[in-house]
């Protein structure tokens, strides 16, 4: 069974609750019905129920941008994901590159992270990607292999299922600098293999990797007709309803 694509737009730390609200409306009216492609938006954690109000009667699913990895109790700031459910998340963003570099977790944290979530009953968009400098010392495989052996330790065959991987080189996040579709597809390519490697070729075959990293509308087709491109998520081009919609529509012709 061919995978269905699946587009997320992650807003990170952006927006107001009206802009998130007018953004989520926009959204709902531009693709809330369509069924080709799998969508979801992640707004900050604040703004988690408002969107949820507004996304309720659509297809667009709620996704959330982190969470910790206990259930409750001295943990000042942090959110669990018993919380996350609560607000009506489907899924929750790990791993991403910013919460590596800026904020300094490691792989195992994040291991810890996926770990919970998945207990929760949360879907995981798991991110991994090399720096510029691993690209350029020819370690990007190595580095993704790592992050993905690790992130995924202890995750049983059957809660595979509610993994999808995120491949978001980080000098394409936000740079305006796409990676061109054939290094992508290298890496999805290494991905997929390591998966069907440490599991089984059925489950390597039917899940998700989305690409990241400066996806707009004038690249996705292209990223998205890669063989193992299973969709994208999106940083800033998802702030604009027209580019996330057009960027979806790309996906579906
Ligand atoms: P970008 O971000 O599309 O702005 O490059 C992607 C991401 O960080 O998920």
């Amino acid at each position: 069974m061919p995978r269905k694509l699946f587009v997320a737009g992650n807003w990170k730390m952006n927006t107001s609750k009206a802009e998130a609200v007018a953004l989520a409306r926009a959204l709902v009216e531009q693709i809330g019905s369509q069924e080709a492609v799998d969508t979801a938006v992640c707004p900050p954690f604040i703004y988690l129920t408002a969107v949820a109000e507004v996304i309720s009667d659509s297809r667009i699913d709620l996704g959330a941008q982190n969470m910790f990895y206990e259930d409750n109790g001295a943990y000042t700031g942090e959110i669990s994901g018993a919380m996350l459910t609560d607000a009506g998340c489907r899924y929750v963003i790990l791993g991403h590159s910013e919460r590596r570099h800026v904020i300094g977790e490691t792989d195992e944290i994040i291991n810890r992270k996926i770990v919970k979530a998945l207990g929760d009953g949360l879907e995981v968009i798991f991110c991994v990607g090399e720096l510029l400098a691993e690209r350029e010392a020819h370690q990007t495989l190595d580095v993704v292999r790592r992050q993905v052996q690790v992130g995924l330790e202890s995750v049983s065959r059957s809660d595979m299922e509610r993994i999808t991987v995120a491949y978001e080189p980080v000098w394409a996040i936000g740079t305006g600098v796409t990676a061109t579709p054939d290094q992508a597809q290298e890496v999805h390519a290494m991905i997929r293999d390591l998966l069907g490697q440490t599991y089984d070729a059925e489950l390597a075959e039917s899940i998700r990797i989305q690409y990241g990293g400066s996806v707009k509308p004038s690249n996705a087709a292209e990223l998205l007709h890669q063989a193992d491109i299973d969709g994208a998520l999106v940083g800033g081009a998802s702030l604009k309803a027209a580019d996330f919609a057009a960027i979806v529509q790309a996906g579906i012709s």
